[in-house]
């Protein structure tokens, strides 16, 4: 029986994990090796959805060598204009252009030949564009979260199993120079076992959220349907990879609760006339959200999410292990016999001597691209691995579980907290998948 027609009867999408894992599709899938593909000698690169974000991928991506964007895709023609532009000025040829609606990257899937369809579109296009691209033999990325329901989560997985085809989850906070700094040092044993983590995604995103152009025009109307965490990826990112998520261990279940909705509410009556559409609109989504995720091998992780209220910009990024603990924002640190007795030492401090060597290698290269220069450098390792044939350094097992917080966060606030499993989208993998390595340039 397919998963999805189970679905249809009723069962819940983590039974119906449970019923794909005893078919032939599950032993086939736990022998095969994990996603890497033959080496590609230059990228070429479809751009789907070149707002905001997908802008300064597309700025990246001319940079780095191997790669050439040929095709670009939005829904506004002037966005694909600027793209077809900056390519041109880059000294490329011009880009094949889809701007035919908000289906068009199906057609683009369908002609152009590209090796992979890149896309940071609104939250709803993730999955459909994913499914389109690997339909059609290509690799595929996608800004976060991948997916907002189980549902989706398993279509992307059966999906690159099926056409082996990577599905990678660009998840550029893996990449900033803390989070590499403290995987580096979790790698080298400094914190110990690691055994409790924390992280989340605390923006004031009240302007942005209620512009009239960029995600105001989609990401508030999330806050009307749904209440849990909707962006877990940024805080869970590396803190998963510093808990070996996915490779030996992974996540079990999840327990979240949500406060009360106000901050939007407020925004509104403080900004519009009271007869404005926008004070009409009435949002579920509570402004703090907290969940609590056990792994299999039973450490703990926090993960918040906050984009409603007043506040300076955080990510936690907490990761306590048996002989310290690394606390961001500020950045320090904390292990026994080093420094002082109970007194947390600046972050900054470490760099010489603990610094992740990808950071050192790359740094010059990436100042200036967005997000500090972290969005260069995840860009920079796709196209690496694809031209290397090497696994990526996120999965699409990565994508489902990360992004699954969001729908498992949702039911477990409707359920007054109560524990929801994780589907093992590995399907017993993460038992076998060695950690990831310490890369290089
Ligand atoms: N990693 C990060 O730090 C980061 C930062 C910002 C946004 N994001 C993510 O990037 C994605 C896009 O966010 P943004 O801020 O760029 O939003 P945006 O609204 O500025 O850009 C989205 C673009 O997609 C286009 N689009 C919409 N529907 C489309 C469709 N069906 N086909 C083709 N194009 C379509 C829009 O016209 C727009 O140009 C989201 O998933 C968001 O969560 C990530």
């Amino acid at each position: 029986m397919e998963r999805r027609d189970f679905l249809k009867l009723g069962g819940t999408a983590l039974a119906a994990g449970a019923v794909v894992m005893k078919g032939e599709a599950a032993n086939e899938a736990q022998s095969a090796t994990p996603f890497a593909a033959p080496a590609i000698d230059t990228v070429r690169v479809a751009y789907v959805g070149i707002g905001g974000q997908g802008s300064g991928h597309v700025r990246n991506l001319l940079k780095i060598p191997g790669c050439r964007i040929t095709a670009v895709c939005d829904v506004r023609p002037e966005r694909t204009a600027w793209a077809t532009k900056t390519i041109t000025d880059a000294g490329h040829a011009a880009p094949a252009v889809y701007d035919k609606g908000p289906r068009d990257f199906e057609r683009l899937c369908e002609t152009e030949e590209v090796d992979l369809v890149y896309n940071a579109t609104p939250w709803e296009w993730h999955v459909p564009i994913m499914l389109a691209a690997m339909k059609n033999g290509k690799h595929t990325a996608t800004e976060v979260p991948a997916a907002m329901t189980l549902d989706d989560c398993w279509a992307m997985v059966e999906s690159a199993e099926k056409h082996k085809k990577h599905c990678v989850l660009m998840e550029n906070c893996n990449y900033d120079r803390m989070e590499m700094m403290v995987y580096h040092m979790v790698r080298q044993g400094l914190f110990g076992e690691i055994l409790h983590a924390e992280g989340g995604y605390l923006h004031d995103l009240r302007s942005i959220k209620f512009a009239d152009e960029g995600e105001g025009l989609w990401r508030r109307a999330w806050a009307t349907k749904l209440n849990g965490n909707l962006y877990p990826t940024h805080g869970l990112g590396p803190i998963a990879n510093c808990l070996d998520i996915n490779r030996g261990d992974r996540f079990d279940y999840l327990v979240s609760m949500s406060g009360p909705s106000r901050g939007l509410q407020d925004w509104a009556a403080a900004h519009y006339p009271e007869d404005h559409p926008k004070r009409k609109e009435r949002y579920v989504l509570g402004d703090m959200n907290t969940s609590i995720i056990k792994t299999a091998k039973g450490k703990t992780i926090l993960v918040e999410h906050c984009t409603n209220l007043p506040r300076p910009y955080s990510r936690i990024h907490m990761v306590q292990g048996s002989k310290g603990l690394f606390q961001g924002y500020p950045n320090r640190f904390y292990i026994e016999g080093r420094g002082r007795n109970d007194q947390w030492q600046e972050a900054s401090t470490a760099l010489a001597e603990l610094e992740h060597p990808l950071w050192k290698e790359i740094a010059a290269q990436a100042q200036g691209a967005g997000h500090g220069g972290m969005d260069y450098i995840e860009d920079y390792r796709l196209i690496k691995c694809l031209r290397e044939g090497k696994p990526t350094d996120m999965n699409v097992y990565d994508a489902a579980a990360l992004s699954a917080v969001v729908h498992l966060s949702v039911q477990s606030v409707g359920r007054k907290a109560a524990p929801v499993d994780f589907p093992d989208f590995t399907r017993g993998r993460w038992k076998t998948t060695p950690s990831l390595e310490i890369v290089h340039m």
